[in-house]
């Protein structure tokens, strides 16, 4: 039974106001010269083939381009490709309209860096700036316009693939990485040399899909988008982002790419967001398998209704929107709409003005320099989950070392997925960098047993290696495409036949570290007890095999700490800090409280862990004032000591918990974190500003309110309750003379 066909526009079908009026006149008056044929074709983006991101045919793009079809490519890369398929745009076609070129340049171009997920580990904004512009630099030096990163979404699932590429399971991570890494890749002006468009991805809750399956659909409630989905794409947005891409999932039986209410409603009305909407990767045409459209017109028409400017890959905007001008679905102010967003961005990037962006190249000084960040990145990426027996850092005396596992010397899956332009005959493997940091050890290398399959042939050979080695260091995880998209894990723990021997060589009782390479947390509960050392070092890049020697031999110590819960079992899911207490909160010898039979609630290591080469003690907080109104701010102070025989750094937490309000409240929230590096014995303090504004939340109506009340706040190295030492301030009304002026804000953030 055919239902109404709805067009998914908000109210009014006319652009959002104000739009017009920025418009420059050059747009204008380009525009009104257009056919439709040609704004069609600039809402038309095609993949070229220097990469693969999704279900491809071959595309002749190019005729696309000389056509004027085609207004924007991807997954095209290289100044002299760049250029001609530019000239023919700009040559070729009546009004010569520049392309635009974009890119999956999620952590590096040539140079790759560490995973998101590893460099959320370094909880350093600066950091995170700064390899964004590095990657920029690189982007442009190849001709690319825009880049597809940030990828902004939480996630508290590790069977999904995807959690590799975002800021971990908290949105005031992921508010940190939306501003540091639009900064990094825009710079101030998209028009100066060396800055790229950036695209907040993938809008909205895309990391809560259904059982950790990617692409399946999202439930999640209206308070989860507001506290947890939405603030990262928020402060994108206050940051200037470029483009914004709607998520592949529907919300709650809603296609994100057909969301009116969030994309034309949300985004553009009410967050002012007047940058490009872009779809994903068939998108438009994938509204047909969500079954909300009967055609492609349809789907077309949905999408663009929805604010969708740019169809990527279904051409459904060029071959259908002329019939659904017809059939009254779309309106041409929509599409003039779209057109004029387009080649606004056009214009921002300099692209009428100078369409090759021919800047000076970057010098093999600048790649250099590119790499020792890398390292930099990467040493700070690594987390040493324990450290057993102290095997770390290894003794200079150490000179028979096996290195056993299948990611030894395994370049490719050192860069991790989304490497598209990174050139693996130059990256670092753990052997490598072993060799050179250690040029007088005699190191054995025995893969054991293949990344998967069945294979043991090789264990005698590991046995063998470890029974005559001073040290083992045991290489596993998962290689660079079990993880990321379309790289969901039902049993995400080591695969094949790596358990059988990692756990081989362990009962030889050797002295021990387990280097684990993975897009996500691997879900082993038995490894802990057997092992000395483990270290997650995720996916880290071109210089993996360097950091990790800078970090096995003490040159540096691990300055990673988990942006993710690491749990202790598939059954946990999701696990994270910011659970709410429920009204039976767990308590071990009480039946009837929240907890399983078999498994602790607790992960197997918190949000946060990770230790390094010496210890730290962490005093209460200190509050500047033990009062907060709106509009006010503290400072939190708290004082660290280093009591360890080693120089390190410290990263520090700031949580609060509101324990009575108008609705129950996550049994913590994140509100800062910092980093502090303290030679032995030496005390330092860090410092936080609480903003009243900070401890808005959603009331029961979602309304963002400010209640008096006590907070209890915390600082410590983790989300772990037991390594946390609190204080409380009192939240007080605004005094009479502001709070005239506070009415509370209703709706969304
Ligand atoms: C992919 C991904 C998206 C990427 C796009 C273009 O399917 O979902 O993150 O930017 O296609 O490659």
């Amino acid at each position: 039974m055919r239902r109404p066909f709805r067009t998914g526009k908000a109210a009014s079908a006319t652009p959002r106001r104000g739009l017009k009026a920025s418009l420059s006149s050059r747009v204008k008056a380009l525009t009104a010269k257009m056919t439709l044929a040609e704004k069609l074709g600039q809402l038309n983006m095609l993949s070229a083939d220097f990469a693969v991101t999704g279900a491809y045919v071959p595309i002749r793009y190019l005729d696309g381009v000389r056509s004027g079809a085609v207004g924007s490519i991807f997954n095209l890369w290289g100044r002299e490709a760049a250029r001609a398929a530019q000239k023919m745009a700009l040559e070729e076609t009546r009004l010569g309209i520049p392309l635009l070129f974009a890119l999956d340049v999620i952590h590096g171009q040539r140079t790759i860096f560490p995973i998101p997920l590893a460099e959320a580990c370094a909880f350093d904004v600066g950091l995170w700036e700064r390899t964004a512009r590095a990657a920029a630099a690189e982007t442009a030096d190849d001709g690319v316009h825009m880049t597809f990163a940030p990828m902004l979404d939480v996630c508290r699932d590790p069977r999904w693939g995807r959690i590799s590429e975002g800021p971990g399971e908290d949105p005031f991570v992921g508010v940190a990485m939306a501003r540091a890494k639009t900064r990094g890749y825009q710079g101030e002006d998209l028009r100066k040399p060396g800055n790229v468009a950036a695209t907040a991805k993938h809008f909205i809750a895309y990391g809560a899909a259904e059982a950790g399956r990617d692409y399946a659909a999202v439930d999640v409630s209206d308070r989860q988008l507001d506290e947890i989905y939405l603030p990262p794409f928020k402060a994108a947005v206050e940051a200037g982002v470029a483009a914004i891409m709607p998520a592949f999932n529907d919300l709650s039986g809603v296609p994100m790419t057909a969301h009116g209410a969030l994309l034309d409603g949300l985004l553009r009305r009410r967050w002012r967001f007047d940058g490009v909407l872009i779809s994903d990767y068939t998108a438009v045409q994938e509204l047909l398998n969500h079954g909300v459209a009967a055609d492609l017109v349809e789907a077309a028409a949905l999408a663009i209704n929805a604010g969708v400017d740019v169809d990527m890959m279904s051409q459904a905007y060029v071959t259908c929107l002329p019939e659904a001008l017809e059939r009254g679905l779309v309106t041409m102010a929509t599409i003039d709409a779209a057109v004029a967003r387009v080649l606004t961005l056009k214009e921002r990037l300099g692209l009428f003005d100078d369409p090759y962006r021919e800047t000076a190249a970057l010098t093999p000084g600048d790649f250099a320099a590119h790499r020792a960040l890398a390292r930099e990145a990467a040493t700070r990426s690594i987390v040493m989950l324990q450290n057993r027996r102290e095997v770390l850092p290894l003794s200079p005396t150490a000179r028979r070392i096996a290195m056993i596992g299948p990611l030894a010397d395994s370049p490719q899956d050192m860069l991790g997925s989304w490497a598209g332009a990174g050139d693996r005959t130059t990256v670092v493997t753990f052997l490598d960098g072993l060799r050179a940091a250690m040029p007088d050890a005699a190191i054995r290398v025995s893969r054991g047993v293949p990344i998967d399959g069945d294979d043991v042939s090789g264990l005698a050979d590991a046995v063998r290696a470890a029974r005559d080695a001073d040290l083992v260091l045991l290489c596993v995880g998962e290689n660079d495409h079990m993880s990321g998209e379309a790289s969901s894990r039902a049993d995400p723990g080591l695969p094949g036949r790596q358990r059988e021997l990692v756990e081989t060589v362990l009962a030889l009782g050797r002295p021990s570290v387990v280097i684990l390479s993975s897009g996500r947390p691997l879900i082993l509960p038995w490894l802990a007890a057997q092992a000395d050392a483990v270290l997650a070092t995720w996916q880290l890049g071109h210089e993996a095999g360097h950091a990790l020697a800078d970090v096995l031999t003490g040159a540096r110590e691990p300055g990673g700490r988990l942006p993710v819960s690491w749990p202790r079992a598939v059954g946990q899911i999701p696990v994270f800090f910011g659970q709410r207490p429920t009204g039976r909160p767990m308590h071990p010898e009480q039946q009837y409280t929240s907890k399983y039979l078999d498994v602790a609630n607790t992960p197997e290591f918190h949000f946060g862990h990770g230790i390094g080469y010496t210890r730290f003690t962490c005093g209460a907080p200190r509050a500047s004032a033990s009062t907060l109104a709106p509009g006010e701010r503290l400072t939190i102070e708290a004082t660290l000591k280093n009591v360890g025989s080693r120089s390190g750094e410290e990263t520090v937490f700031l949580f609060t918990r509101d324990k009575v309000a108008s609705v129950a409240r996550p049994a913590l929230e994140l509100r800062g974190f910092a980093k502090i590096a303290l030679k032995p014995g030496a005390r330092g303090v860090v410092r936080f500003e609480l903003r009243a504004d900070d401890l808005i939340f959603p009331d029961a109506a979602l309304t963002p309110v400010f209640e008096p009340g006590e907070v209890e706040i915390y600082v410590g190295p983790s989300a772990d309750p037991s390594r946390l030492v609190g204080a409380s301030v009192t939240l007080e009304r605004a005094a009479p003379a502001a709070s005239k002026g506070r009415a509370a804000r209703r709706g969304r953030l």
